[in-house]
């Protein structure tokens, strides 16, 4: 398969040196393009700034911001087979950055976020949902962090973005070496991967995708 994986966190300028971001790794997305290299696939990963050097053998491009990956994403998905939204996005982005720097002031500084663009939603709307014009289906998955209620807010987001497959986490999984992970492909019970390690769960999400396109091609 031609798999595309978004990884790390992105950067939300407020002013040309100063940015909104949060604590991923991209560790997770580096992990899955490791082992879906190493199970044969031809990967593309679009990352946001992380301290990994990406693996030998995948195509890379680099994005910062939620409306780069936006770009980034669009353009390269009609041609995969598969897309791991593994990045941590920024679900809001200053609504009016400053060109120059910010000057501090004694008062109190208000910043305006507007939202982003979903970009696992859209991916959810647009794939190609049958073999129609001689496509193979494309399967989307999807990441969900979730303090409370993971199983049910992660299905619903299964549901609600049109999702082949999600992993849920909680938020100590952001950062770590070892996590906890639950998976859900569509219409298959949860499975709980206990505390290992990035490798590990990297592999047994690629095994389950090659799993459920086999299914689905039956
Ligand atoms: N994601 C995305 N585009 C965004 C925000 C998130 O594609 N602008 C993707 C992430 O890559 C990840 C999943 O959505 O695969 C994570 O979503 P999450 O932040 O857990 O859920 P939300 O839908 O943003 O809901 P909430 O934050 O309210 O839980």
């Amino acid at each position: 398969m031609r798999i595309l994986i978004t990884a790390g966190g992105t950067r939300e300028y407020i002013d040309p040196v100063r940015f909104i971001s949060n604590a991923s790794s991209g560790r997770m997305g580096y992990a899955l393009a490791r082992a879906a290299l190493k199970a044969g696939h031809e990967v593309t990963l679009i990352t946001a700034p992380t301290a990994l050097k990406p693996p030998a053998g995948t195509q890379v491009i680099r994005v910062e911001s939620a409306a780069e990956m936006f770009e980034a994403v669009k353009a390269e998905f009609s041609r995969c087979e598969c897309l791991i939204m593994a990045a941590a996005v920024s679900d809001y982005t200053p609504a009016r950055p400053s060109k120059t720097k910010l000057k501090k002031q004694t008062n109190n500084l208000t910043l305006e976020l507007k939202p982003t663009q979903d970009i696992l939603k859209w991916a959810g709307k647009h794939k190609a949902a049958s073999q129609a014009l001689g496509r193979r289906p494309q399967i989307v998955v999807g990441f969900a962090l979730e303090d409370r209620d993971l199983w049910a807010n992660a299905e619903r987001k299964l549901h609600e973005k049109n999702l082949d497959l999600i992993v849920a986490n909680a938020p100590s999984a952001i950062g770590a070496e070892r996590s906890t992970v639950h998976i859900k492909i569509r219409g298959a019970e949860w499975i709980e991967t206990a505390d290992r390690n990035k490798t590990a769960t990297a592999g047994r999400i690629i095994a389950l995708i090659e799993r459920h396109v086999h299914r689905e091609r039956l």
